[in-house]
């Protein structure tokens, strides 16, 4: 038998190649490529499904009961679909230091009320996690920490211990004896997912891995360890304020609209039941620029501020800053205002914000981006009790957007006395609220909402 040659794999793809590269030839990353031994084992000898199954009828075919049980947190609930599936493997990746490793000791602690959970850490010593689990107050009798690298070991003591959920912290430390490619390569990695996965779905243990993320953001490793999960989560937020929140990319089990708040404190990571009073509850009142959207967020309606500061510019070319939102997206609404309303934004410079760390990528802020603007440069006041929702043409015409009923009762909950949204949405709402409902069919009609600072009362019209 002739003996394998090395190969070189691509650290940042898993190309191979049996030349050493300067550069990717797939993926055109520098300085990628890494020496390893083939596998010798055949690579099918751990897969997600049994082989040798049978072929089933479908109508035929006696479902079985897909447990689903809660983690403790409804945020977190609600992005996995109702609550975590038996025998699924989900993915929790998310910066350094944004709060996995927080997020995943304080749902030990609520699962470990009832069942049995396995904690591997692979990245911190079992004194680190004890000061931890002490900050969080988490003490679950039935709890079991272990600290160990090899994938082997982690399976030994889990067959050992028959726990009913798995935490590897993380994935990336994870490594098998049978390769000699380092811990964290595609091969490691995929290995180690491989075997998670296979004793979720065989013997129905939850799995929860944690996965670092690389410098662009998206999870290090191979491609298809997205594939091969059941779930992927991102955990996101500025490491400079407090709110985190968590965001589905994949999920088997439920829809990826939706996302859980978090806010992170010294007990750790608290559940923001009720985003949108958190987000405008130290709103600054009487002053221009501002303007309160109402916007989705899977099925759920948040209600969030956009600031908006126009000054006369001493640049050549004008300064455009735009934070929590698409900065062409901004740059369309600014475009619309100026042809459509004569409006000299070319004169100043613009600096947009959303308050609360929020990012908006839904279309139907537009309306609120574009009154805060106009307020911004007018320096005239909205009436305090507005909130405005729309998606802006390139004509300025205002249009319609989904969901207008949901939002509707969402700003009325929250005490908004006008609600300024698209003609054709006022007409077809059936919701009856005390919100007054001011309907705009273009950019134009927006303009008699403003007030001077000195005659700013709460009416709308
Ligand atoms: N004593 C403390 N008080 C308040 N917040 C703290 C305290 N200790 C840690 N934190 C918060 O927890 C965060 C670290 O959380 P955690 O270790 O869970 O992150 P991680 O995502 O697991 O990071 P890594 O990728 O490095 O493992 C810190 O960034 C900080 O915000
Ligand atoms: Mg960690």
């Amino acid at each position: 038998m002739k003996t394998p040659k090395n190969v070189f794999v691509c650290s940042a793809c898993g190309y191979q190649t049996i030349k050493w590269l300067g550069r990717c030839p797939d993926c055109g990353a520098w300085n990628t490529m890494e020496e390893t031994v083939p596998e010798v084992q055949a690579p099918a000898a751990r897969t997600a499904v049994k082989s040798g199954n049978a072929p089933v009828r479908l109508d035929k075919y006696e479902m079985p009961e897909y447990m689903r049980f809660a983690t403790g947190y409804r945020e977190l609930d609600r992005v996995l679909g109702g609550g975590l599936v038996n025998g699924s493997v989900v993915l929790i990746c998310g910066e350094p230091g944004i709060g996995k490793s927080t997020l995943l000791m304080q749902i030990s602690n609520s699962l470990g009320k009832e069942r049995k959970v396995l904690y591997v850490s692979g990245e911190e010593s079992c004194g680190q996690l004890k000061l931890r689990a002490g900050r969080l107050s988490v003490s679950s009798e039935n709890l079991y920490l272990l600290t160990e690298t090899n994938m082997e070991a982690v399976l030994a003591q889990c067959d050992a211990l028959k726990p009913d959920i798995l935490i590897v912290d993380s994935v990336q430390t994870m490594y098998s004896d049978r390769f000699t490619s380092v811990p964290g390569s595609i091969t490691q990695v995929r290995e180690a997912a491989l075997a998670c996965i296979t004793k979720a779905k065989n013997e129905g243990i939850s799995v929860l891995l944690v996965g670092h993320v690389n410098k662009e953001g998206g999870i290090s490793g191979p491609k298809v360890l997205e594939h091969m999960v059941d779930a992927v989560l991102y955990f996101e937020g500025e490491r400079r304020q407090s709110y985190r929140i968590i965001r589905a990319m994949k999920n088997r089990f439920g829809s990826t609209d939706e996302i859980g708040v978090f806010e992170m404190t010294d007990g750790g990571l608290a559940e923001v039941e009720n985003p949108s009073e958190t987000l405008i509850s130290d709103r600054p009142k009487n002053v221009s620029g501002n303007c309160a959207v109402c916007v989705m967020e899977g099925t759920r309606p948040l209600i969030a501020e956009i600031q908006a500061l126009v000054t006369p510019t001493s640049f050549a070319v004008p300064r455009r800053t735009v934070g929590g939102m698409d900065y062409n997206r901004a740059c369309l609404v600014i475009a619309v205002l100026e042809k459509r309303l004569g409006l000299k934004f070319y004169q100043n410079d613009i600096y947009l914000n959303v308050t609360g760390g929020l990012r908006l990528d839904d279309p139907s802020a537009d309306l609120g981006i574009a009154l805060a603007l106009i307020s911004g440069i007018t320096d005239k006041i909205l009436p305090d009790g507005l909130v405005a929702f729309g998606e802006i043409g390139l004509a300025g015409e205002c249009r319609a957007v989904s969901h207008s009923d949901q939002r509707i009762k969402e700003a009325a909950r929250l005490g908004f006395s006008h609600i300024v949204l698209p003609k054709k949405n006022e007409k077809k709402t059936l919701t009856k609220t005390g919100a007054a409902l001011c309907g705009v069919s273009a950019v134009y009609d927006t303009l008699r909402f403003l007030r001077g600072k000195d005659t700013a009362d709460e009416s709308g019209n």
